[in-house]
């Protein structure tokens, strides 16, 4: 207890040079204290320690990472691995169905190809990267720093294989001033809250400083909905539909003026058959107005 009191104490003043590596050591590899787990997610304290105090200190996962990763079927899958204080040691990335080894440092150590070990150079994050994901890569995969006795994270790989759909043709006319529901599907989304993310073009739909839009998604039905009222000319775009990072769905609008809806309306088909009858109405009243 005394120890850790006086650790948070040196924690507080900055930690000076005269800090007692070898005491420090010592009792990080006999107990877990909440000073300790303070240390090392904090890092504007690990700009605090020079570069030469790491080697005093025993590897530990940075388990801020994502550890539930969804990849659609064919897609690249990467597993972020962050190690501290790595020192001397290899980190693994071991697959926990068959415990074979996949990578060790920047070698692949498996014949599939599709296996691959990224690391930038003095990074602290060791990544495995899945090139073309298949249904049996599904599993759990384990980053592995060969200290003694070694220690290891669990990251869990999920395989989606049904992609996102937007409930709609590919290509829309819409005209200007109606407002534009898009319902979007993924029912075969992992977990049962499903992010699912709307985009324009390549801008997140909910990042729009356009006023107006509402997307409305229902989570446990894994569906969602966007809401743009009265659209105009610039709302003309790319609508993408993406489920966490399943497959997205895209469908192209295109916000036509009301002097082009009768032009269009052979494409469009029934969808547009009553706002049609409403356009022609208005014309036929335009024409028997007085002049
Ligand atoms: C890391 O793991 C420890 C022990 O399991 C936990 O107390 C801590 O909250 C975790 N840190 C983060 C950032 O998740
Ligand atoms: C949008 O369409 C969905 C599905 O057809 C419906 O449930 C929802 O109420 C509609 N929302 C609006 C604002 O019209
Ligand atoms: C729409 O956006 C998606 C995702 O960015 C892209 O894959 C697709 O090719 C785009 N479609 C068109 C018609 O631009």
């Amino acid at each position: 207890m005394l120890v850790e009191y006086f650790m948070a104490l040196l924690v507080i003043m900055g930690l000076s040079a005269t800090f007692d590596k070898q005491q420090r050591r010592h009792h990080h590899s006999r107990s877990h204290s909440p000073y300790f787990g303070f240390l090392a997610s904090a890092t504007e304290l690990s700009n605090l320690i020079p570069d030469s105090y790491d080697g005093g200190l025993d590897p530990l996962f940075d388990n801020s990472t994502n550890r539930e990763i969804i990849a659609a079927l064919g897609t690249t899958a990467r597993l972020h691995c962050r190690v501290r204080h790595l020192g001397d040691r290899a980190v693994s990335w071991i697959r926990q169905r068959d415990l074979h080894i996949l990578t060790i440092g920047i070698m692949t150590y498996t014949n599939d190809q599709r296996f691959l070990a990224r690391h930038i150079d003095n990074s602290d994050e060791w990544v495995l990267k899945v090139v073309s994901v298949q249904p049996r890569d599904a599993g759990v995969y384990e980053c592995q720093v060969s200290t003694e006795p070694k220690i290891s994270l669990a990251y869990k790989l999920m395989v989606v294989t049904s992609k996102a759909q937007i409930l709609a043709n590919r290509e829309l006319y819409i005209q200007s001033g109606s407002d534009i529901n898009l319902t979007c599907i993924a029912p075969q989304a992992p977990g049962p809250y499903t992010h699912m993310l709307w985009h324009k073009d390549t801008e997140l739909v909910s990042d729009s400083t356009r006023g107006g839009i509402r997307v409305v998604s229902e989570q446990q039905m894994k569906t969602s909905n966007l809401v743009i009222s009265r659209v105009q000319h610039t709302d003309s775009g790319n609508y993408t539909c993406s489920a966490d990072n399943s497959n997205s769905d895209s469908v192209f609008v295109h916000i036509i003026k009301s002097e082009q809806h009768a032009a269009m309306q052979h494409e469009v088909g029934a969808r547009l058959e009553l706002p049609h009858l409403c356009l022609l109405l208005l014309l036929l009243v335009a024409a028997l107005r007085p002049l």
